[in-house]
Formats: C-alpha cells, structure tokens, sequence
C-alpha cells in the first residue's frame, strides 16, 4: 500500500472534542475525538503505544492487538509526525504506568477509529516532546526549517511566553489610559544611530521611504496632537552590525506621554514591569528600582548597563601607584589615565599558566587592553605575588593598592591601566568574564531580576572618526535643565534627561525628556553639525511642529524581545522570535534577502552597480 492510499479525504471524525493537553482522570469512559501529531510510536508485539501531540500536550492512545483489523493496520503505518485523527475511550492507565510529569499522565485513550489525516517524510531534524528524543541539528538547519522547530513544545513554550507578555502589556497600558496607535511603516529616517533600511519609490523615481528605527518622530507629534498618553508594541529596522541580543527587525514597547518627568516615566514603568513578572512568573518585582548614574555605574562596573546580580567592583586605585616608579603606571597617571582593580574572591591560588592564558587571550585579545597585571593573595597566608618583579614595582605600593581594593586573604587581584574611561569599560569586560569563568552569574529562569535605572546620561559624544559631536541618545532629548547653558559653552559635559532601563546587565529599555522648545532643538541640531538648511529638510515637519503648543513630553521605548528572552532564559533574540533573522541579517528559511526581477528594478528606477571582481 502506499501512503498516499491511506490518507484519509473527508474527515468522518468531526470537530475534535479535546485536546492533547487536556484530559484528565474526571473524563474517564468519555468517547474523545483527538487530532495532532504522532510524536512517538512503540509497537510492543501488536500493543501500540502513540503518543499524540499538539500545542497543548501530549496524550497517549493506545491500539489494542483486539481492534478491529483496519484500525490496527493503519496504526502499524503510522510514523513521527503523520498528522492523525483518533475517536477513543478515556481510559485509566496502569498504577505503574502513570506518568506523573504529563497533565494527561493518569490516563490513555483506547482507540477505536483511526485517520491519517496526512502524512510526513523524514524529518531533517527530529521534533519530538521528548528532550531526550531531540537530535542536535546545527542552528542553520534549524532555522532553515523553523516550522518544524517551532513544533517542539520547549520552543514553543518562548512563542507563548510572548504572548502573554503582549497580553499583560496591553492590559497595563489599557488600564493606565494609555491608547494604542500604529505609526507608519514606510516613512522618513529617523536618526537612531544606525544605518536605515530604504525602500524605494515606484512613483517618485529616485527616493526611498526609511523603514523606522523607531517611531520617536511619530510619537513626539502625537504627543503635540494632544493624545496624552500613547503606547505601540511596533516593529523597528536597523541595519547595524548583529549580537546575540541584535536583530535587524526587532520589537519595542514604544511609550510616550505629556508633562512627562523622569519620577513619572520610572513609575509607570515599574509598574509595568510589575505587572508582567506577576502574570509571567509569579513573582512580586521589589518597587522601585534601585538608580545609579552613568559615571558611578562606569566608575563602579565598567559599563553603562550594569549587571548587579554579583559584586566584583571596580576600584581605582591610581593613587596607591604615585611615584611608583613602575614605568607602565607612570606613563599612564601622567597622561591623567587611570589604574583600576577587581578583586576575584576566593582565586589567589590560581597557576601561573591559568593567569598567562587570561592575560593572552581574554585581556589582550577580546578585551583589546595592552595587558594584565595582577596580585595573588595565596590562601595560606604566605606574601602576595605580584605579576612584577619587585625591583621594578616595590612591594610597598602593591600593598596599598591591594589594601584600597580591599583583597582578603586566598583573592586574586586584577589589574588594568589606561586612559580614561576605555580602561573602566576594559575592566567591565574583564569583570563579566571573571564573574562568569568562577560561576557567579545565575542560569536559569527564576531570578534574580536585578533591575537598576542608569540616569545623567552626557548630551553628546564626540565622535573622533566624523570629528563632531553626535547624540548619546538621539537629537530630541533635553539637555538637564541646569545643563541648558553648558549646551553653548562646554557641549560634551552636557547631561541628558535621558535614562535607561537595565535588566541583568542588558539594556532593556531607553528613553529621554523630549526638546519641546523649537529653539532648543535647532541649537542640538546644531551641535551636530546639522546646518538650518538640512535640519529643514529631514526635520523641517517636527521644528514646525514644536512651533503650534508642543506641551513638554517624554517617553522610553523597552526592547520587547530582549524582556522576552530574558524572562524565559534563552541565550538569543533567535530563540523568542518565531522567524528570525541570522548573524549575517538572513531569513534562511524563506531565504530572504533575494534577487527580484529585472522588471521590479525598473519600476524601481534601480541599476545594480556589482563591484568588479
Ligand atoms: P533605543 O535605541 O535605546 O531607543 O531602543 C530602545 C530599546 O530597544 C531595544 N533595541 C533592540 N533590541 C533588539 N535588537 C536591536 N537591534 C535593538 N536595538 C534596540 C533595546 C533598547 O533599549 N526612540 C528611542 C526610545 C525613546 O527615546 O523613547 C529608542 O529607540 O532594549
């Protein structure tokens, strides 16, 4: 026979009047209707076991050696995922063979009747319930396939995950006033600081719509048209160079409203954070959230979004090495860099080799800093060890600087020098690879959720390549209001009202106090170095705008999908996404980007330049 003859064309079955995930031991003796998937098929001597799986579980039927002849002999055709339809009886399983782990575990189902309602070919990759059973495919084979992979449940479970943040999301925003708007898709740069993606004009040869980076313009001119408060779980596009916690195409909780202040923006959003770490996990998010401004979070962790589920903080500790003598401190604190310290409890016994390796191959190589110098606190108490010769660093001066960082007994210090602040962020690094090499960053799913506000963002940063300042945030933020002044004098130690939301040292969120004086914001666009002329032209709608009653506003925009997988404990944005995009911006199943017609070109009013090769 062959399996074409046994798929079934007319579903006699009717409507299921279950699913797999919800049976229990009150429906014993019920006649059921199931469909789904074959996930696993045991044939025990003309005893066959199937367990049948969809969205909501897996149920096992059972055929019985005594059944009718067809029905039998269909069951000994099925294999891994035929999509099949069951009429049965709930029955009760087995003292021993109940399976505690399934919601369905107490019972099976008898069949009576069979339909293979389609059937599958070897899969490129097994999709099974059971973890066990999962074969590890390679990513790319995974997500060249990713409607297979979407079946397994574990994966599954991230997919749904999002959608009960969306849900709670909505309720939030609803129950606050917040109203829900859709910007446009296709519309004009926004500068978020990373590259656009066009699409080009049929109708207006020669110019492009941008897709949004964000939709910050929008939202600023609702906030003029006077919606007060507004809310948009919105796609955004930027073509920048990708991480595991960057997509392409990627989701944001886009906020604005009116007579905004930073002591609003963070309650709102607490609470909203509330609200999903109740619905999601349960769990009752400690209010508010502890704050830390951007030059103590790089003074005391290396980084603007510091994770502070560990300690080993940063110490400066340049005053220990005055007058050292030590060539390598003195260029340094002579050109006003710094000299910075971690202590690593509990790891002053470490080799010599492990301690070259770190130094060769973390310092040097990942982290880009010129090199490692560090003191060793031997746990028996005997002298420190320090990666200098004494002749060339007197032990004097590594006894201070071990007492300023505060080393006990058995730690290993960790040194850096440099100029300021790449040094800190050096040591940031440094810092996430040492808390993770001894074990101190928690896996897992269940906490601990160390959420902090960084605040006091600088303005502006100078940006050496380009040779003029550009936006820390973007070009709509407002200086502080003590700050208005320093704008014109000292641009570069401007602070923002800008403020970001960090999650176990990732950046979950970023907004700012919008400019909503239209002097204000010619002057920022003039700093950076965007003359009258050009700002009319990107920006000419939103400087009119601010001219007819812009009310003062402010917003945050929350990157969706970084909540998502760090809610559910997956390594990457891919995980929580159901078609992402690879390292190299690719959708490998529908195999996108790709080539189109040279007729679509030519509505376009686009000729491919290739480069010579
Ligand atoms: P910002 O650029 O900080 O702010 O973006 C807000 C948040 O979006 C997330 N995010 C990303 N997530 C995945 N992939 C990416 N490529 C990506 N880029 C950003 C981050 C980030 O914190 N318009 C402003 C917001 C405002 O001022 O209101 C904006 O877009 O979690």
């Amino acid at each position: 026979m062959t399996t074409e003859t046994a798929i079934t064309t007319v579903d006699t079955h009717g409507h299921r009047t279950c699913t797999c995930g919800s049976l229990r031991a009150k429906s014993i003796g019920d006649q059921v209707v199931l469909k789904g998937w074959v996930d696993t098929r045991r044939d025990l001597g003309g005893l066959i076991f199937v367990d049948l799986r969809d969205r909501y579980g897996l149920t096992q039927i059972v055929f019985e050696p005594g059944e009718q002849k067809e029905v039998h002999h269909v069951a000994e055709r099925l294999r891994g995922e035929f999509v099949v339809s069951v009429r049965g009886t709930v029955a009760a399983r087995a003292d021993d063979a109940i399976n505690k782990k399934l919601s369905t575990g107490e019972i099976e189902v008898r069949v009576t009747d069979v339909l293979i309602l389609n059937t599958a070919e070897p899969l490129p990759f097994t999709v099974s319930a059971h973890e066990a059973k999962q074969q590890h495919a390679n990513e790319d084979l995974r997500l060249k396939y990713r409607y297979l992979e979407l079946r397994k449940p574990n994966v599954q479970q991230k997919i749904l995950l999002r959608h009960r943040c969306y849900q709670s999301i909505r309720r939030y925003f609803d129950s606050q006033d917040f109203i829900e708007v859709e910007t446009p898709v296709l519309m004009k740069s926004t500068p978020e600081g990373a590259r656009d993606f066009l699409v080009p004009s049929r109708i207006h040869a020669g110019k492009f719509y941008a897709l949004p980076q964000s939709p910050q313009t929008y939202k600023q001119l609702l906030m003029i048209a006077g919606l007060d408060r507004y809310f948009q779980i919105v796609k955004c596009f930027r073509d920048e160079d990708l991480r595991a916690d960057r997509q392409p195409e990627f989701t944001q909780i886009d906020i604005e409203m009116t007579f905004a202040t930073e002591e609003l923006i963070y309650e709102l959003n607490e609470g909203l954070m509330a609200a999903i770490w109740k619905d999601i996990k349960g769990v009752a998010l400690l209010l508010p959230f502890p704050r830390i401004s951007f030059d103590e979070a790089i003074r005391r962790y290396g980084s603007d979004k510091p994770d502070l589920r560990f300690g080993l903080e940063l110490h400066e500790v340049s005053e220990a090495f005055e007058g050292s003598g030590f060539r390598v401190f003195d260029d340094v604190l002579s050109e006003k860099g710094s000299i910075v310290a971690i202590v690593v409890p509990g790891e002053g016994d470490r080799g010599r080799g492990a301690m070259d390796r770190l130094d060769k191959n973390i310092v040097r190589k990942k982290i880009g800093a010129g090199g490692l110098i560090y003191f060793r606190l031997p746990s028996d108490g005997s002298d420190v060890l320090s990666s200098v010769k004494s002749d060339v660093l007197p032990a004097s001066f590594v006894g201070k600087a071990v007492e300023m960082s505060g080393a006990k007994t058995g730690d290993l210090v960790l040194v850096l020098a440099g100029a300021s602040p790449t040094v800190f962020e050096q040591m940031g690094t440094l810092r996430l690879h040492m808390a993770n090499d001894i074990g101190l960053i928690p896996t897992g799913t269940d906490g601990p959720w160390k959420f902090v506000w960084v605040t006091e963002f600088p303005l502006l940063e100078w940006d050496e390549d380009e040779e003029r300042y550009v936006a820390v945030h973007h070009p709509f933020t407002s200086p502080r209001i003590s700050d208005v002044q320093t704008m014109f004098t000292d641009p570069g130690a401007t602070r923002a009202r800008a403020y970001d939301l960090v999650l176990n040292g990732s950046e979950i969120g970023g907004g700012s106090i919008r400019i909503h004086r239209q002097d204000v914001q010619r002057q920022m666009f003039k700093l950076l170095g965007i003359d009258q002329e050009e700002a009319d032209a990107r920006f000419g709608f939103l400087l009119e705008a601010l001219r007819y009653g812009a009310p003062p506003h402010g917003g945050i925009a929350l990157g969706l999908d970084r909540i998502v997988m760090l809610l559910s404990g997956a390594r990457s944005l891919r995980e929580v996404i159901a078609f992402p995009k690879t390292q190299t911006a690719q959708e490998l199943m529908v195999q996108s980007p790709d080539w189109v017609d040279q007729h679509q070109l030519e509505d376009l009013h686009i000729r491919i330049a290739y480069d010579d090769d």
